[in-house]
């Protein structure tokens, strides 16, 4: 096909958008929404909308038919109309519109389509405010049609678009998996769907299709991908969804160069369909390096600013309550802020509020002055202690006592607040980063393990005859890949030894019944032959966002879910007739009236 896309079919030559200066004097068909009308004594404007752009329409009594004014007067915002008419030179040009040197006279106009007053108006004046999202969620029908959402939506087109090229050009396949399938472990809760024909049987919707597409490399599809869907009962936020998608990839005989190699030329890509920059290569940090530093493994490197460890250069103050820290072999670790001195106390407080918020008992800090420390801990400083921190006056010193597991992310919630209250400007617009070399396992909240990421990753081979033994202190061949302190995607090298894997799995503490109920057909395939195998996920939903700089990826997701997990537009979750549930052999407890909406 070689047809270039112009809009045209049957009920109009073309979209508005694309009318310049050199178009004056054609005779046009147009179609569109009314975006919005005024009248000017006998002169009417109205602004046409399509998916394109926008145009202003004039009618008058000069060009205009009587009949058409007559359709004119009673337009109202949103109509859908046809209109016949000539594009002329306008005479006011509008710098604002790429059209605004054109206009087009109305000759005629026909009412194709009446539309209700709108609930939320989809013109938008410079000095009006969005309505509430709430609001803007239920009546999605219109809020869709708002310029900034169509851009959005179109660039994430482009960018999954541009995902299967270069994937396709890597000689990645494009492989469909199950949605109705077996739990996916991946730390969510799952949806699961009762099962008509299998009472008290139930599907999962996947978490993500890890275990399928491991499967894929050992039925040897050696490059695989997917722009999958994913569901998980999780918390919302404004970077979570309930179902969301990822650019899905696996790939056999495989090392980690491998995958982080094609995968930064991927962002490299997508970042020129954003108008991003990505300059390869991206910056990479172990884990523990990243924790060290930064106190997250999703460390916002737009602003350079850094942890310093200080157990030694503050020890010997008079202060009790570092004195018991470093006693307890806590660690002492905070910032040097250049000119922080300039924060008020109020200002400080604050600070000392996010940290406590993160989980410290508090923070403590010093200014530096001309004369020595002032502030809660500047007392106890003398000057030879002032030197090892390396202050100056006007420093702002703070400072964090505490087990790592503690202050790391007190630290990195300490980080973006003074990156906050002192405005600190950015040194980069664009921060890529690779973290690299995760742990395998973390303790959850129960004083048990969980898996870092999932039970899956390969253990670096030093780690491995002390799994478990000492199962904390292994590294795995992990990564994430972290873009202006946002995670965009993980991966790993997988486990391709069956009796790892097992070992992996009782260690998280299942029997080996629940083994072989959970993973017996991942088990199984692993024994047919398994080539080492590795990949990735990106969320695509995040790209999009963080590309289109929107504020939550409601933004650019057509039809999302609010944070109380419901989708307000077709209304969902709802109930269901009793008969259905009779057919599910489902019964819900308590009486209609304590059913929850
Ligand atoms: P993970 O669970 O880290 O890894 O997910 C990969 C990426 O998916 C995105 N993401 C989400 N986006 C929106 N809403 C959510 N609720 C959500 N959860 C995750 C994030 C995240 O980085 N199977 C592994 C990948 C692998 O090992 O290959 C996995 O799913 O951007």
């Amino acid at each position: 096909m070689t047809e270039r896309h112009t809009g045209r079919t049957g009920l109009r030559s073309q979209t508005v958008g694309s009318l310049r200066k050199d178009d004056v004097g054609e005779v046009l068909e147009l179609t569109g929404w009314v975006h919005r009308r005024r009248d000017l004594g006998g002169l009417y404007f109205v602004d046409l909308r399509d998916r394109s752009g926008l145009l202003q329409l004039s009618f008058g009594p000069d060009f205009t038919d009587e009949g058409s004014l007559e359709v004119v007067r009673k337009l109202g915002a949103e109509d859908v109309i046809a209109v016949h008419g000539e594009v002329v030179a306008r005479p006011d040009p509008n710098p604002e519109m790429p059209t605004g040197e054109v206009e087009v006279r109305g000759r005629a106009v026909r009412l194709l389509s009446k539309a209700r007053t709108p609930e939320i108006p989809v013109y938008r004046g410079p000095e009006d405010e969005l309505p509430g999202e709430e609001l803007r969620l239920r009546h999605r029908v219109l809020d869709l049609r708002r310029p900034e959402l169509q851009t959005n939506l179109a660039l994430r087109h482009r960018l999954v678009l541009a995902v299967r090229n270069t994937l396709d050009r890597l000689g990645f396949l494009e492989i469909e998996t199950p949605i109705l399938t077996k739990p996916t472990p991946e730390g969510a809760r799952d949806f699961l769907v009762p099962s008509r024909s299998h009472p008290g049987e139930f599907f999962a919707l996947p978490q993500s299709p890890q275990i399928y597409k491991q499967v894929l490399m050992i039925s040897g599809f050696d490059r695989y991908f997917q722009i999958a869907r994913c569901f998980r009962d999780e918390a919302l936020r404004a970077d979570r969804q309930l179902e969301f998608t990822q650019i899905d990839v696996e790939a056999s005989f495989v090392e980690v160069e491998d995958i982080l190699g094609w995968m930064e030329g991927l962002m490299v890509d997508l970042a020129e369909v954003g108008g991003r920059e990505a300059p390869s290569p991206f910056p990479r940090m172990t884990w523990d390096e990243a924790m060290e530093r930064y106190g997250s493994d999703s460390p916002d490197l737009r602003w350079s600013l850094e942890i310093e460890q200080w157990s030694e250069a503050l020890a010997g103050t008079e202060f009790k309550v570092l004195n018991a820290a470093l006693a307890r072999g806590d660690r002492l670790r905070g910032f040097r802020l250049d000119g922080g001195a300039r924060l008020s106390r109020k200002q400080i407080e604050g600070i000392e509020e996010v940290a406590k918020g993160a989980g410290a008992p508090g923070l403590m800090w010093a200014k530096i002055t001309a004369d020595g420390a002032s502030g809660p801990l500047g007392r106890f400083l003398t000057p030879s202690h002032i030197e090892a921190v390396g202050g100056t006056e006007g420093d702002l010193i703070l400072v964090a006592a505490g087990p790592d597991r503690m202050t790391h992310p007190v630290l990195d919630a300490v980080r973006g607040a003074v990156i906050g209250a002192l405005e600190l400007p950015r040194e980069r617009e664009d921060a890529w980063l690779w973290i690299t070399d995760f742990p395998v396992f973390e303790e959850d909240d129960e004083g048990g393990l969980g898996p870092n990421h999932h039970p899956f990753v390969m253990p670096h081979p030093e780690f491995v005859e002390t799994l478990e033994s000492d199962p904390l202190a292994a590294r795995g061949m992990a990564y994430d890949l972290v873009y202006n302190g946002s995670e965009l995607g993980s991966g790993s090298i997988r486990i391709h030894i069956p009796e790892l894997q097992r070992r992996i799995f009782r260690i998280l503490g299942m029997d080996d019944a629940t083994i072989d109920h959970k993973f017996g057909f991942l088990l199984d395939a692993l024994g047919a032959g398994a080539p080492p195998h590795g990949g990735v996920a990106f969320g695509m939903d995040r790209i999009v966002q963080r590309f289109a700089d929107a504020a939550s990826l409601r933004d650019v997701i057509a039809f999302p879910k609010t944070t109380a997990a419901r989708a307000i537009f077709e209304g969902a979750p709802t109930r269901v007739a009793d008969e259905e549930l009779q057919d599910l052999h489902i019964r819900i407890q308590g009486t209609t009236e304590d059913r929850p909406n």
